[in-house]
C-alpha cells in the first residue's frame, strides 16, 4: 500500500482563477469513504460490453501500476480508501461500483445480468456484512452504483442494458428515497455511470454532468428540466469514458484525455485531477467504475 501523504489544501478557485461560468460558485471537497479492488487479475476473457474484446491483449501488471494512481489520488485526497479482495477467475471485480450501493450504512447488494459477474454480487455483499454495513440482498437484477447515481437526495436509476426497472422501485423500498428511472440507449453507455457524473451532491446544490445523445427522450427531458445549468461532455470525451468520473465536490477525477471536460470543470470552478485507466478502459470501465462509496 502507498504510504499516505497530506491532504492537498481543499479551497476553491485558486487566486487569480475566478470563476468564469456565472452559475460557478464557491466549491467545497469533502473527503469520501469508498471501496476499490486491485484488478490482480483484471484480463478480458469474454464480451459483455463494446469495449471488450478478448482477441485483444491486456497488461494486468499495467492495469495495477493504473489502478495504483487513482488509490494514490484519493489518499492523497484524504478520502478512507478500503479495499476488498479480488477473487481469481472474476476480472471485473476491480469495477467496484457494480458491487453494490451503499447510503445511510444500508448496503443493496448487486445481481448482476451476466453470468460471467454473478459470483461478484454476493462476494461484495459479504464483504459489505463484515465490515458493519447492514445488507438488503436483492432480489431485481442490479449492478449497483454502475446504474444509480445519488444526487441530492433523489437517485438517479439507469436502465436499458443492465439493471432492471424493477430493482429501481426496490431500491426506493431499501432507501426510501426518490428515484428518477433513466433510460440509456446507447450500447456504447451501458451503465449510467459511463453518461452521467455527479459533481455536486449537496441538497440544493446539485450540479451533474451529461452526455445527452445516451438518453432516450423522456428520460432527457427529465434531465433538462431538473438539472438546466448541467455540464453537457461531448461525444469525443464521452467516447473515452470522460464521464466515468469521481467528484468530491471540489475535485473531480477524470480521464486525462477528456480535455473540453477539464476545461468545462475549470470554468464551473472545480479542480481536475486527470489520470491515465487505458488498461482498465479495454473492460469498458473508468474512473468511477473503479470506485464504489460507503455512504455511513
Ligand atoms: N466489464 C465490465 C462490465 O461490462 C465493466 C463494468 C464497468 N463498470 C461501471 N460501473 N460502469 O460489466
Amino acid at each position: 500500500m502507498p504510504s499516505t501523504t497530506t491532504p492537498e489544501i481543499q479551497t476553491g478557485q485558486p487566486a487569480g482563477q475566478p470563476a468564469t461560468k456565472a452559475e460557478a460558485r464557491q466549491r467545497k471537497a469533502i473527503a469520501r469513504s469508498v471501496l476499490m479492488c486491485k484488478p490482480e487479475h483484471f484480463t478480458v476473457v469474454y464480451r459483455i460490453n463494446p469495449w471488450m474484446d478478448p482477441a485483444l491483449p491486456t497488461d494486468t501488471s499495467l492495469a495495477v501500476r493504473q489502478w495504483q494512481t487513482l488509490y494514490d489520488v484519493y489518499i492523497s485526497l484524504g478520502f478512507d480508501v478500503k479495499l476488498i479482495d479480488p477473487i481469481e477467475g472474476l476480472p471485473d471485480m476491480v469495477y467496484a461500483a457494480n458491487g453494490g450501493m451503499v447510503i445511510d450504512g444500508i448496503a443493496y447488494g448487486a445481481s448482476f445480468t451476466h453470468p460471467e459477474r454473478q459470483p461478484e454480487g454476493p462476494a461484495y455483499m459479504k464483504w459489505f456484512g463484515d465490515n458493519g454495513f447492514t445488507v438488503a440482498v436483492p432480489e431485481e437484477i442490479n449492478e449497483g452504483e454502475g446504474d444509480f447515481l445519488l444526487v441530492g437526495d433523489t437517485i438517479l436509476a439507469g436502465t436499458g442494458f443492465r439493471s432492471d426497472s424493477r430493482s429501481h422501485q426496490e431500491l426506493g423500498r431499501v432507501y426510501n428515497r426518490e428515484v428518477i428511472t433513466l433510460t440509456l440507449i446507447n450500447p456504447s453507455f451501458y451503465h449510467l455511470d459511463t453518461a452521467l457524473a455527479v459533481l455536486d451532491s449537496t441538497p440544493g446544490q446539485e450540479h451533474i454532468a451529461y452526455l445527452p445523445s445516451a438518453f432516450d427522450a423522456p428520460s432527457l427531458a427529465i434531465l433538462q428540466e431538473r438539472y438546466p445549468d448541467a455540464i453537457i461532455v461531448n461525444e469525443t470525451d464521452a467516447a473515452i469514458l470522460g464521464l466515468n468520473s469521481y467528484s468530491d465536490g471540489l475535485n473531480v477525477v477524470i480521464a486525462s484525455r477528456a480535455k473540453d471536460f477539464e476545461r468545462q470543470l475549470i470554468e464551473h470552478g472545480y479542480n481536475p485531477i486527470g489520470v491515465d485507466l487505458s488498461e482498465l478502459l479495454l473492460g469498458g470501465g473508468g474512473v468511477k467504475c473503479c470506485t464504489l462509496e460507503l455512504r455511513r
